[in-house]
């Protein structure tokens, strides 16, 4: 597959892992182990496709009201995952960011994403942007708050104040705007993802749960998703331009 789908920036929400597991008598961990699966077959999979950013769920500023044994359970399998994995994605060419906060992050989980980001910096051939203790609401209060610090400072004004200008205080202000919106598991809402750069995003919601979605999957969204009409606030105006006269209309 070639990139001519045109979505650059994919976002997914791997949700339905608890699910998955419990329909088949088994604990809500073992669908995170099989997500993990899911998540490489898919990265390799965008690889393939040209996506150029592919942004994912890990674990939300939301996620902490869960049992304590599953918070730990996905404190611990993200940094596992993401110190045993950063070999491959780096021989990939795959180039791992971190969107999230910093507050109440396990130390060890942090390190291991500044690790991965050091050793994959200069990789090109897709980012792969690791969502861990994010929510949507929170990087616009953390950007919004770094902002009032500059303005503090007298390095900006608040007339200066522009979208534009905002969203260069955002996690990862170089990434394009989301274009296509993927959420696995049959829910149909955003859940706080990636807010404020999916202003555009087309959306896509799939009942099959995360850890049986994969490459195949992935590249059926992106064959829809190059059907989608996008205008971003544009209008075609379909009225039929009328005939010219004389115009022969039985050919
Ligand atoms: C949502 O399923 C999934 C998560 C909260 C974690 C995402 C983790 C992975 C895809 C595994 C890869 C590993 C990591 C941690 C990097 P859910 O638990 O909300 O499922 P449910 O809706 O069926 O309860």
């Amino acid at each position: 597959m070639t990139a001519h789908h045109g979505a650059r920036h994919v976002a997914i929400v791997m949700d339905g892992n608890g699910r998955w597991a419990n329909a088949r008598g088994l604990p809500r961990t073992e669908g995170h182990r099989a997500g993990e699966d899911a998540l490489m077959d898919v990265i390799a999979g965008a690889i393939d496709a040209g996506v150029e950013v592919l942004s994912v769920y890990a674990f939300s500023t939301e996620n902490w009201k869960r049992s304590p044994r599953e918070v730990s359970f996905l404190m611990g399998y993200s940094r596992d995952v993401i110190r045993k994995r950063r070999g491959e994605l780096n021989d990939w060419g795959v180039k791992v960011v971190w969107s999230g906060r910093q507050a109440r992050l396990w130390g060890s989980v942090l390190k291991q994403l500044k690790e991965t980001e050091r050793l994959t910096r200069n990789n090109t051939v897709l980012t792969l942007n690791f969502c861990v203790n994010y929510g949507g609401r929170a990087e616009i209060a953390d950007a919004a708050a770094e902002l009032a610090r500059d303005v503090r400072a007298g390095t900006i004004t608040p007339d200066q104040v522009t979208p534009e200008l905002l969203g260069s205080y955002m996690y990862q202000p170089d990434l394009p705007d989301v274009d296509l919106f993927i959420r696995t598991g049959g829910e149909q809402r955003t859940s706080n993802f990636l807010i404020w750069q999916s202003p555009y995003a087309e959306f896509m919601f799939t009942d099959v749960p995360w850890p049986d979605f994969d490459r195949h999957t992935l590249w059926e969204c992106l064959r829809a998703f190059s059907e989608r009409d996008r205008r971003f606030g544009s209008a075609i105006d379909a009225v039929r331009a009328p005939l010219e006269p004389g115009t022969d209309t039985a050919t």
